[in-house]
Parts: structure tokens; sequence; C-alpha cells
């Protein structure tokens, strides 16, 4: 059943409340702030270091900056889906993202090709194979995803980061200096 992230998102404060009104009352009201103040500090450091983690990387870098952009608003794309997937929210908020991660996907590699095509790129048939599994690959993961288990299709997106992230670094990096030397920047 989906609960709404406003619902969600009152009784997790209400519960927090109550739990520092308890720990003001135990042991004090120092406590009691000092708990309120460091857990949600704690939990923000927490997600800045995922956020990090998970994004892009100036190692990931194609050289060609509208790429470069594309692939950072992909990775960023992913992270929107896990935290939509850890959040208790239901699978809505999850499937929305998925589905603009979906378009976003055929949009950056339509840019990628078209690049590579103006510019005939040699490798360009073998580079299209891997985009054309790659879409296959997020068609699949929406499909599973709709019927199957959180845990599982956490499996399958951590897969498809990897995925995504081994394409960025070899296949599309390959490309990096053919490209520059065309004079695409
Ligand atoms: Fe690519």
């Amino acid at each position: 059943m989906k609960t709404s992230i406003e619902t969600t998102e009152w009784a997790i404060w209400g519960g927090f409340v109550a739990f520092v009104m308890l720990l003001s009352w135990q042991f004090g009201l120092a406590v009691g702030l000092a708990v309120s103040l460091t857990i949600p500090f704690v939990i923000m450091l927490k997600n800045d270091y995922l956020r990090r983690k998970h994004g892009w990387k100036s190692e990931y870098s194609v050289g060609v900056a509208i790429l470069d952009d594309d692939h950072k608003k992909l990775l960023d794309m992913v992270w929107r889906v896990y935290q939509s997937m850890q959040k208790s929210y239901g699978k809505e908020d999850a499937e929305q993202v998925l589905g603009e991660l979906q378009a976003y996907t055929i949009e950056h590699f339509g840019r990628e090709e078209g690049l590579m095509r103006k510019h005939g790129y040699p490798e360009l048939e073998r580079h299209l194979a891997e985009h054309e599994a790659m879409k296959a690959k997020v068609v699949e993961f929406k499909s599973h995803f709709a019927t199957n288990s959180l845990e599982v299709s956490h499996q399958m997106l951590r897969f498809l980061e990897n995925w995504l992230i081994t394409h960025i670094t070899k296949t599309d990096q390959a490309y990096s200096a053919f490209l520059t030397e065309k004079g695409e920047r």
C-alpha cells in the first residue's frame, strides 16, 4: 500500500520530536538539544557522502562539456532512484524518476551518437550496440521494478549504475581524443 510522502515525513518527524522530548525528560534539556541537533547533521553528512560517492567524478570526463553534463545528470538520476527506493513512499516516486532516467538516456545517446556520426567515428557501430544494450536494460529494469521486491530492484539498480560507469570510463572515453581532435569541447 502506498503511503503518501506527507504522511511518512510527518510520522518520522513526529517520532523524532517524541524521542527528543523523552531524552530531555530523562537526561535533561541539554542532552535532548544536543541529540536533536546532532542526528539531522549526521544524516545530512551521510547523504552528502553517498551523493558524492555515487555522483560524477572528474576522472569520468570525456573532454566534451555537453556530454560530461549529460553523464552528471544521468548519474544524478540513478542516485535519485536510489533515494526514492530507500524511502517508504511506495514505488510510484521511484517509477517516475525511472521514467525520467529512461527518457534522458535516450536523449543523451542521441546527442552522443550525433557527434560521433558528424565526425565519422570509426568505432560507431560497436558503440551503438552498447547503447542499444543499455536502453534494453533500462526497459528491463522498469518492468522488473514494477513486479519485484525493492531488494531485488536495488541489486538491479546497482548493476545499472556499474554498467553506466563502465560504459563512460571505457567506451565513452575511447572517443574522447577523437572528438576533441575534431574540435569538440
Ligand atoms: Fe556512450
